[in-house]
């Protein structure tokens, strides 16, 4: 295949979509795309003013869930209203991110693991079965070219320098463990990264690495849309398997269409997935469901 671009999403009539952050970035733009080619899409944001407004943008189906990824309370108060609300989950992004700030979440976890890692990985559990539920569902998570710098002692994985790549090392590591654990079913766990893009993201990082990374973007035409489209391809191109990586194909992956990549060997190590798992399980109170395989 060529370069793929979002022509070549397949029609998405009937689809339920969750996108979480999809009020701004790369967020909105798959949100955007989903809803084009005919998706019902939930904007899951921690902002309901911000996602009605981007919502009226979007047009086509689309509707607002609060979602804050820094609280376990919202985090199932939103999953409690998705499974309200829907009997299928075709699709969930777990998407959000912050980068650059420091603090803790409502429940005490560090600020970026909690939202980046933990608070997807208890909306990704507590969704799981309707997505189980529904043939050829698929969780695509966001990671970063950053996850290379990342570490994580499994004993203790909110501590030490390096946040954000810590978290993104966790967003493949939980990617690949759910990947396994889905196997035998009709659901795929995925991760795309989006190289770079020029969107708020950097908003609370310091300008000695808000500027260079924004003209980087620009110089490599990382529009948000861009950054978007590995995502896009992890979500939609039939061709994708389970476990799949995708980001940008061009140089040091930061600008061109997407492709498959490879993540760090750090990512694929099976020993640090299952601790970081059984640690996620522990932190988040989120139990995952046992998958019930097909023979
Ligand atoms: N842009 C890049 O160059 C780049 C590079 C590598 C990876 N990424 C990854 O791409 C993903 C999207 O980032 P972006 O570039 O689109 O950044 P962005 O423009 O800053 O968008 C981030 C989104 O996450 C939401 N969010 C932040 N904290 C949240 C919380 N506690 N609960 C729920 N939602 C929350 C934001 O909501 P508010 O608007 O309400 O704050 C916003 O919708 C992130 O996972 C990021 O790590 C981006």
């Amino acid at each position: 295949m060529g370069k793929w671009t979002e022509t070549d999403i397949p029609g998405q009539h009937g689809r339920v979509a969750v996108v979480t952050g999809a009020n701004t970035g790369i967020g909105f733009e798959t949100a955007k795309a989903l809803a084009t080619r005919g998706a019902s899409v939930v904007l899951a944001c921690r902002n309901p003013d911000k996602a009605r407004a981007a919502a009226e943008r979007i047009g086509g189906t689309t509707e607002v869930v609060r979602l804050d990824l820094a609280s376990l309370d919202s985090v199932r108060e939103a999953a409690e209203e998705i499974r309200d609300r829907h009997r299928r989950v075709d699709l969930l992004v777990n998407n959000a991110g912050v980068t650059g700030l420091s603090g803790r979440t409502e429940d005490g976890f560090e600020i970026q693991f909690g939202v980046n890692h933990l608070g997807h990985f208890a909306l990704t559990g507590r969704l799981l079965d309707l997505l189980l539920a529904t043939p050829g569902s698929r969780v695509v998570t966001v990671s970063s070219i950053g996850h290379r710098f990342g570490r994580i002692d499994p004993a203790d994985p909110q501590s030490g320098g390096g946040a954000y790549a810590r978290s993104k090392l966790a967003n493949l590591l939980f990617t690949q463990a759910l990947h396994r654990r889905l196997s035998g079913t009709d659901t795929i766990s995925v991760a795309a990264h989006p190289g770079g893009a020029s969107t708020e993201v950097f908003r609370y990082s310091s300008p000695f690495f808000r500027v260079p990374n924004l003209v980087i973007a620009r110089l490599f035409g990382r529009t948000p849309a861009m950054g978007a489209l590995p995502t896009l391809r992890a979500a939609t191109d039939p061709g994708v398997k389970g476990g799949d990586y995708f980001g940008p194909a061009g140089l040091f992956e930061i600008g061109g269409f997407p492709d498959l990549v490879t993540a760090s060997s750090r990512a694929h190590d099976v020993q640090l997935q299952q601790r970081l798992w059984a640690v996620s399980e522990e932190l988040t109170n989120v139990a995952y469901p046992k998958p019930a395989r097909h023979s």
